[in-house]
């Protein structure tokens, strides 16, 4: 990853305009921070700018939401993930982990992703919300339409073509999760339970309740957003170790040392690769004039290695202090789901290394990646194991 971030920054600079996409990038540590915190510059609300208003309006979430609403929304949210009842999860978490591990146990061998880092975080939100985490096919089949552009295929040249089948593809992938999510929202009023969906019914904040529509979006990001980066930082922490062989040993004889270890993966094999802002008024970055409505993207994948602020950044090094890597984001935004992504991730590692000794990839193919501009990580990682 280090090259091409590399390459990125010192072919284009700090900042560029990218002709074909129509927004700008930025690449610095110091201009992405600043691209994540200055919400009243950079706007995470696209549906005044964006050219799909209709898609990005249809359920705003907090993702997509600035003070006040992203205030409101977020406090009611945050309701479901405090650090006492996610730290509660932790027991549970353990227990699908070794589930899906004792499923490979005896062969000696599995594919990461397919057999363990995709099942275990859709099992863990699906018993949060309260879904059946029998319908987890469907919830990759919406995961990859939403972030994994498959319909990367069509030529990028034929920009227009490749809008069309986006909006196409987004409209779809919504109604359905939208559907989907009508139903259960529909059940829990009838009938509520212990879990996220029927907690949000009941949330209010300042005398107001979410509406179903923002019910809706909430659930909907988090089945999207909460998976498949938790899948990936799984998957990009065993191939980091797999690259770092004495790194894999150190973990093996000194486990406590794998929190650490997380926080470099997100620095050096971000699942997110970036956030996107609209610029609110004119602004000027570097010496680019950047019009209000732009649009604006900072990569995080890129700010991750810059030297100014990460010393021998292309080196993976578990004892970096300190880490101020952006793999969450930074700001208002950051990460809800974070304190959940470490725990479960820690907690997968530290089982699978307890468990397994001699994990190595298997080296008959090249790592096929996922192809998608928002996020990085193998899309299989056969390993065998004893
Ligand atoms: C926001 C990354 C896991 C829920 C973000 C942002 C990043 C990110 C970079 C900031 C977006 C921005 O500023 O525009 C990741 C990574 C994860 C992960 C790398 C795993 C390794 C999760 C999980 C959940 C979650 C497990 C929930 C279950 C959210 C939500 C937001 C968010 C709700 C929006 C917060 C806001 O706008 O206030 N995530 N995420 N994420 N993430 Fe995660």
């Amino acid at each position: 990853p280090y090259e091409s971030f590399t390459a990125l920054r010192t072919e284009f600079g700090p900042v560029s305009y990218n002709e074909r996409g129509k927004f700008w990038e930025v690449f610095g540590y110091d201009d992405v921070l600043e691209l994540a915190s200055d919400y009243e510059t950079f706007s995470s609300d696209g549906s005044p700018f964006a050219e799909y208003p209709e898609e990005m309006t249809k359920g705003q979430s907090v993702l997509t939401t600035d003070p006040p609403r992203h205030r409101q929304l977020r406090s009611l949210v945050s309701q479901a993930f405090t650090p006492r009842a996610i730290a509660s999860m932790a027991p549970r978490i353990a227990e699908i982990t070794n589930d899906l591990l004792d499923q490979v146990t005896r062969q000696g061998k599995m594919d990461v992703i397919a057999d363990f880092s995709y099942p275990l975080p859709v099992i863990v939100i699906a018993e949060m919300l309260g879904v059946p985490s029998e319908d987890r096919a469907r919830f990759k089949h919406w995961s990859d339409q939403m972030v994994v552009s498959e319909y990367e295929d069509l030529s990028r040249d034929n920009v227009e073509e490749y809008n069309k089948r986006v909006r196409t593809i987004m409209r779809q992938t919504l109604d359905e999760l939208y559907d989907y999510f009508r139903q259960v929202l529909a059940e829990r009023r009838l009938r509520p339970q212990h879990d996220l969906v029927s907690a949000l019914l009941a949330a209010q904040i300042e005398g107001e309740s979410l509406f179903e529509q923002g019910i809706l979006a909430f659930c909907s990001l988090l089945l999207v957003a909460g998976n498949i980066t938790t899948t990936n930082l799984i998957g990009n922490a065993l191939l980091c170790f797999d690259e770092h062989p004495e790194v894999m040993e150190q973990l093996h004889a000194r486990p406590e040392l794998i929190p650490q270890a997380i926080e470099e993966v997100l620095r050096y094999r971000p699942p997110a690769l970036l956030v996107g802002r609209y610029a609110t008024r004119p602004v000027e970055i570097h010496g680019c004039k950047i019009s209000t409505g732009e649009s604006i993207i900072g990569w995080l994948a890129s700010a991750n290695f810059d030297p100014a602020q990460f010393p021998d950044p292309q080196r993976f090094d578990i004892g970096r202090a300190p880490n101020r890597h952006l793999g969450f984001g930074h700001g208002i935004h950051f990460c809800l789901g974070a304190p959940l992504a470490r725990l479960e991730t820690k907690i997968a590692l530290s089982i699978l290394l307890e468990r397994f000794e001699h994990i190595r990839r298997e080296r008959l193919q090249p790592i096929e990646t996922i192809r998608s501009v928002f996020i990085m990580g193998p899309r299989h990682l056969p390993v065998t194991f004893q």
